[in-house]
């Protein structure tokens, strides 16, 4: 039998993921998480920061929009990161994320194409460039109110390693429509060293009259359930959450396809080690693994 197909038969369950937790939520569990926006209330944006949202400007920057200066951040940029680099980088900078929100009691998840990257081995996808976390619209007001500048230090435990990282909260943030669509990203954790980021997105409950129904600014959706009660796992090594019913979510986003292909970007699953290996070394990587058998 042909190599490739001999690949795809194989299943692609990640061993590791989390196991299901209990029973779905009741109507006053769904009522407990999040409240919903109360278009009523005083316009913050303007009475109190002077932000006019007819006048709404974009707030993040990028060096270009193509597929790699789109992952950068124009102030801290100045040259694209090395593909023999660009991982390690991606790593740290997630750790460091999850860390830092984990010791500061800050609730976000992982989301897009990072959630599809933990789906199958825990892992950010080699070819992947932007990672991309969730946090609940009260997690964002914290962060406006009390995190935004934050410089947080990381230093990798084994490695002689140190990294700087700049959390910076939109001031359209704390505007939960998609007013302009200038602002859809609400906060960025970024690499001060070389400008690439984590996006971080707000999802709130902005319509009264469908309270289980959470969005961001840019048109995905889910309901309570979904994403509610997080599950604990973990992602890169570090502790880390997911929504709820991860796989709902993924198969919304990306087709039934990105949970059974094993094959994408040039890049095949091989199962015997739970990675995403390049096609031209696919042949050397499952020799590798024989001579371990
Ligand atoms: C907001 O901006 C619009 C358009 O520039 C302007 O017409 C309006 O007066 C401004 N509102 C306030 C409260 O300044
Ligand atoms: C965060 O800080 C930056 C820099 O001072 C500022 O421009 C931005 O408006 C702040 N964001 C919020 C949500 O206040
Ligand atoms: C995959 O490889 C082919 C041939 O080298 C190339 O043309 C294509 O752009 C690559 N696809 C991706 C997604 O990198």
């Amino acid at each position: 039998m042909h190599l490739w197909s001999l690949l795809t038969l194989t299943g692609a369950i990640w061993s590791a993921r989390t196991e299901a937790s209990s029973a779905s939520l009741t109507g006053s569990a769904q009522q407990h998480y999040g409240k919903v926006v109360n278009h009523d209330d005083p316009d913050p944006l303007w009475e109190k920061y002077g932000l006019n949202r007819s006048e709404e400007f974009k707030y993040f920057h990028e060096p270009g929009n193509d597929d790699i200066l789109g992952h950068y951040d124009s102030r801290f940029f100045t040259e694209p990161v090395g593909d023999d680099e660009r991982p390690q980088t991606m790593t740290y900078m997630v750790r460091a994320y999850l860390d830092f929100f984990e010791e500061n009691g800050l609730e976000t998840w992982i989301a897009h194409g990072t959630l599809l990257g933990w789906w199958w081995n825990g892992k950010i996808m080699p070819w992947d460039w932007d990672m991309d976390t969730q946090v609940p619209d009260t997690t964002l007001h914290q962060l406006a109110d009390r995190y935004n500048q934050t410089v947080v230090r990381y230093s990798a435990k084994r490695a002689d390693v140190q990294r700087t990282y700049l959390l910076d909260i939109n001031p359209w943030a704390r505007q939960r429509e998609n007013g302009m669509g200038l602002n859809i990203i609400d906060a960025r954790w970024i690499d001060m060293e070389t400008g690439l980021y984590i996006d971080i997105t707000g999802v709130s409950k902005i319509n009264p009259e469908k309270p289980n129904l959470w969005l961001d600014k840019h048109e995905h959706k889910y309901r309570t359930e979904d994403i509610y009660p997080l599950r604990k796992t973990t992602f890169e090594g570090v502790a880390a959450k997911v929504p709820f019913d991860y796989d709902a979510i993924l198969i919304e986003e990306y087709g039934k396809d990105a949970l059974t292909s094993t094959h994408f970007h040039n890049h095949t699953w091989v199962p015997e080690s739970e990675e995403w290996i390049p096609d031209d070394q696919v042949a050397d990587a499952i020799d590798d693994e024989k001579q371990y058998e």
